[in-house]
């Protein structure tokens, strides 16, 4: 272990000198540079920052040769424990929850195809204004998270409202930096999906909505094309997605 943070520290640190004599950084940039790392520190900021900026690169790299479904990102908004929904599979919401409703259903299977009974879909989601439960102010404590299971079948379902696309923070040090950069804030709309069972590699991943803006832009890098949704209107003022996932078997066999 001490070779590989040895080469790992002493490659980042190299890269870091390489990028200093390539645009001849002057001391006011260091300064500057170094009061911003504290300024990402002091506003608790260092998860966002690795998440929006870092992450999807050990994501495509850490699964670039697993079967099966494409996952993304994970992000930092995820609060474990979601309630396991009974039906009718209605992601918890306020009274008057604004946003087009719709109904996501499809199946969950192997490799080969076969129905993965009772695997497990951890759900999370923005309201229609971007807004995370437990993140950020409006919505309440468990706004639109859930967790649902597969049937005998494989199939799943849940109904919710189409997320809007969000900003990250634009006051704090990561939102001034990609500022500074001149680079959009943006995400667009999704809806996170932890899915899971037994004997097979956990599925982390996002659904985009075809629909959003910021599909080419997305400030966390993460949209892949097999990712994207099109909800279809269901005939009454709603929509419904489908999806398919297919879990990969799991890299190191449960012990008996
Ligand atoms: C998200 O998916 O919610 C997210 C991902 C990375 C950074 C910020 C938010
Ligand atoms: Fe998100």
């Amino acid at each position: 272990m001490p070779d590989r943070a040895n080469q790992l520290i002493t490659d980042i640190l190299r890269r870091i000198h390489e990028a200093i004599v390539e645009n001849d950084i002057t001391y006011d940039e260091y300064q500057t540079a170094k009061q911003w790392l504290i300024d990402v520190g002091e506003a608790g900021e260092w998860p966002l920052f690795g998440d929006v900026y870092i992450e999807h690169v050990v994501e495509e790299q850490a699964f670039a040769s697993r079967a099966g479904s494409q996952g993304t990102i994970l992000g930092p908004f995820h609060v474990p424990n979601a309630p396991l929904l009974d039906t009718p599979y209605e992601l918890p919401h306020r009274p008057h929850e604004q946003g087009d409703r719709t109904r996501v259903s499809g199946r969950v299977t192997d490799t080969d195809g076969a129905p993965l009974v009772g695997a497990n879909l951890d759900i999370w989601q923005a309201d229609a204004d971007g807004r995370y439960s437990s993140f950020m102010p409006g919505p309440p404590e468990g706004n639109l998270r859930g967790q649902v299971r597969t049937d005998a079948e494989g199939r799943y379902e849940f109904t919710t409202v189409i997320p809007g696309p969000y900003t990250i923070p634009l006051d704090g040090p990561t939102g001034k930096m990609t500022a500074a950069a001149g680079w959009s804030p943006w995400r667009p709309a999704h809806i996170h999906l932890i899915v899971d069972a037994q004997g097979h590699e956990p599925l982390v991943t996002q659904l985009f909505i075809a629909t959003s803006d910021y599909l080419d832009s997305d400030v966390a890098s993460a949209v892949k094309p097999d990712l994207i949704v099109h909800p279809q209107p269901a005939g009454d003022g709603s929509y419904a997605i489908s999806y398919d996932f297919t879990l990969a078997p799991a890299r190191t066999p449960a012990v008996a």
